[in-house]
């Protein structure tokens, strides 16, 4: 493999791939795909994106809630166990929930160990100096941590909605002191969201792991979608920073509305869609 090239499919990605994958070393940027069961692991997979996130956008995303705080490791560990049973060859991160890893060190080991489990062989958490503690700890207990700032959402109701961060001076710099500081203690990639571009790039240029934006500019090492929003599978206007390649969810209502009148009108199922007797060999096929 050259210098500076992340494997080739079929050849598995890790997570020391990705911990060298800077664009000052070279690399290309780093692509990331949120995906929540088998069926989207092998869409994002047989793409070939490099990472896929379980990410807790699952809880808004798939489950019908308004916010991230309504998953727990139950509930990503159900899914993370989906994703993983598609052997993608891309690297599974899985995010941890909220509530997971606030309660002290030996129950963020403990959450942790539960998702590498379920087929994660990464975990992400949002925060950053405050975090330090715990990403060491789940480091030292052989996770590797992949961290996250700026928009972090679980942090919804601190910030009072979901803004752009770090706007200001001051807050320009704590976000730039927190990304060294996760990098320090351990994190192997830094996920940016939702911040003004110059920060992301003076932030990307102060670490030596990857940082991967979403809302983040093209300054980053790497780039992150929410499948459903990529896809074109969610309801209501999309942020800012989504670009949709798709319009699926109008495509599998039409699909489903075609499917409705050919039962109505009797069309379905025809000759070809039915089994009879006697035949000899009846067989499902
Ligand atoms: O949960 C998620 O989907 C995420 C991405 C937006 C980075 O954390």
């Amino acid at each position: 493999m050259p210098e500076g090239a992340l494997p080739e499919p079929p050849k598995p990605i890790g997570v020391p791939d990705i911990r060298l994958a800077k664009r000052s070393r070279g690399y290309r940027p780093v692509v990331m795909l949120t995906a929540y069961d088998t069926p989207g692991a092998r869409i994002a997979d047989g793409a070939g994106v490099d990472i896929i996130l379980v990410g807790d956008s699952l809880a808004n995303t798939v489950l019908g809630y308004e916010d991230t705080l309504q998953v727990g490791i139950p509930e990503m560990v159900h899914h993370v166990g989906a994703v993983s049973r598609a052997r993608p060859r891309a690297l599974v991160v899985a995010d941890m929930p909220w509530m997971s890893y606030h309660l002290g060190v030996n129950d963020a080991v403990s959450n942790a160990s539960r998702l590498v489990r379920a087929g994660a062989e990464a975990v992400k958490l949002e925060g950053g100096r405050r975090r330090v503690e715990v990403v060491e700890a789940v480091v030292a207990a052989e996770v590797p941590v992949m961290g996250h700032l700026g928009l972090t959402p679980q942090s919804v109701h601190a910030f009072g909605g979901y803004r752009v961060q770090a706007r200001e001076a001051r807050a320009a710099e704590v976000l730039l002191e927190d990304a060294v500081a996760l990098a320090e203690a351990g994190c192997f990639a830094i996920v940016l969201e939702a911040v003004p571009d110059s920060v992301a790039a003076r932030v990307t240029e102060a670490v030596d792991v990857p940082t991967i934006g979403i809302g983040a500019g093209s300054s980053c090492d790497g780039q992150v979608l929410v499948f459903h929003d990529l896809l074109g599978l969610r309801e209501g206007k999309p942020a800012k920073f989504v670009r949709q390649y798709a319009q699926l969810s109008e495509l599998a209502t039409s699909a489903v509305s075609s499917w409705a009148a050919d039962v109505r009108s009797g069309a379905f199922p025809s000759e070809a869609e039915t089994y009879h007797l006697p035949a000899g060999d009846d067989r499902p096929d």
